[in-house]
């Protein structure tokens, strides 16, 4: 068992470090569309300025190449003091004098968000200079970043092997809930999974099916397999690397009784139409491209929904960045929602989906992890989970 900040002893005034992710989901005039990942970590702050620690909080947020004002903290800050009572600063560097000085002059109590870490080009390359230079601002570590702990990054793994550490609130209450829902799932577990990142997700695929009963697959996903299985999907996207793997994927359900549910109607355009009408058909063929899945599949989907125990659900299930294409993936969350099966949804869209519903308050899990509680539920933990201290028994 990894320490938690309730293990940590003597908070007060000491100079916590505390890694969050506040990647938060932004549009193109870079207002701030979901605050998801910024609440579920306020009861780490609280508890650690309860204690009387002064809070230094560190994050990444997009993937900027060098300094971007779009990409500055200084609006998060301000949701930050919305949502704290008491001091909330910002810091308009990670290292070096200013930050330093400020954290000097902090009171117990405080918080200090410091700038992007992406920033500075040493902290997705885990260097070790950086990692110290950050590891030299605080007395404790803390991850409480659960969204981005399957990054070896300096703030996310460097600075935990240099400072004493522990897990945050929301790290434990993830890891708990996800351990579970693979080790005791509540019958049938029915997985969802769709989205457009199918060479990372795919491996994942066999874990799923090994502790689940059927596997929903839709978005850019379900075109790969159903090209793996023969089915022609005109110039949808597909994946040709993954295409075997697909398939393995396929047999291993036949062979182990486990049931893949795929698209059998879409919502298309014709490639070359610039205006994409959109239509409905059972077939894709020659310059169609599927962009959602259609009526017939939504409601195969939610009559899987509707007989499941437990439901786990990472990915928009069409091109859910276009209105015109978010029917099926509104409609899933919504049955997602209503269903009185046991729930977990992670991933910037699919959580963005449920929240329109306007049931997102049904839902028992919202994981603050997309790729973090895939990578999870793959292989059972995650490296800057791995790397914090166990408890002292
Ligand atoms: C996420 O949004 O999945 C995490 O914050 C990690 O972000 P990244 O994929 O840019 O590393």
């Amino acid at each position: 068992m990894k320490r938690t900040i309730k293990d940590l002893v003597n908070l007060k005034g000491k100079v916590v470090l505390l890694r969050v992710d506040f990647n938060v989901p932004m549009d193109n005039a870079g207002r701030i569309l979901d605050k998801t990942r910024i609440n579920q970590a306020i009861p780490t702050i609280k508890y650690l300025k309860e204690k009387g620690a002064k809070v230094v909080v560190m994050t990444h947020l997009g993937r900027p190449e060098g300094y971007e004002i779009r990409k500055s903290l200084w609006q998060i800050s301000l949701i930050l003091m919305q949502s704290l009572s008491g001091n909330v600063y910002f810091c308009n560097s990670v290292i070096g004098d200013d930050a330093k000085n400020r954290i000097k002059s902090m009171n117990e109590g405080d918080v200090l968000l410091l700038e992007n870490l992406r920033f500075y080009e040493g902290e997705t390359k885990c260097d070790m200079k950086f990692a110290k230079e950050i590891a030299s601002l605080g007395d404790v570590y803390v991850n409480d970043a659960f969204g981005v702990a399957h990054r070896k990054h300096a703030s996310t793994y460097g600075v935990a092997r240099i400072l004493p550490n522990a897990i945050g609130l929301l790290v434990e209450k993830e890891v708990k809930e996800l351990t579970d829902a693979m080790t005791k799932p509540k019958r049938p577990f029915v997985a969802v999974v769709g989205g457009l990142k199918v060479p990372g997700k795919i491996k994942v695929l066999k874990t799923l099916l090994d502790a689940c009963d059927v596997l929903l697959i839709g978005g850019a996903m379900a075109y790969t397999f159903l090209v793996a299985q023969g089915t022609i999907v005109g110039q949808s996207i597909v994946y040709d690397k993954c295409v075997l793997e697909a398939q393995s994927i396929l047999k291993y359900a036949q062979s182990s009784g486990k049931k893949i549910v795929l698209p059998v109607d879409h919502v298309a355009v014709h490639a070359e139409d610039k205006k994409k009408k959109k239509f409905v058909t059972d077939k894709l063929i020659e310059d169609m491209v599927g962009y959602d899945i259609g009526p017939k599949t939504i409601d195969l989907f939610i009559n899987e929904i509707q007989k499941a125990g437990q439901i786990v659900w990472n990915g928009p299930l069409g091109m859910y960045e276009e209105e015109a294409f978010q029917k099926g993936t509104n409609k899933v969350a919504k049955a997602i929602a209503m269903s009185p099966a046991y729930s977990i949804v992670g991933g910037g869209d699919s959580i963005s989906a449920i929240k329109k519903s306007g049931f997102a308050n049904k839902i028992n899990f919202l994981s603050t992890g997309g790729g973090a509680m895939l990578e999870f539920i793959e292989k059972g933990s995650l490296p800057c989970i791995d790397i914090i201290q166990e408890k002292i028994r």
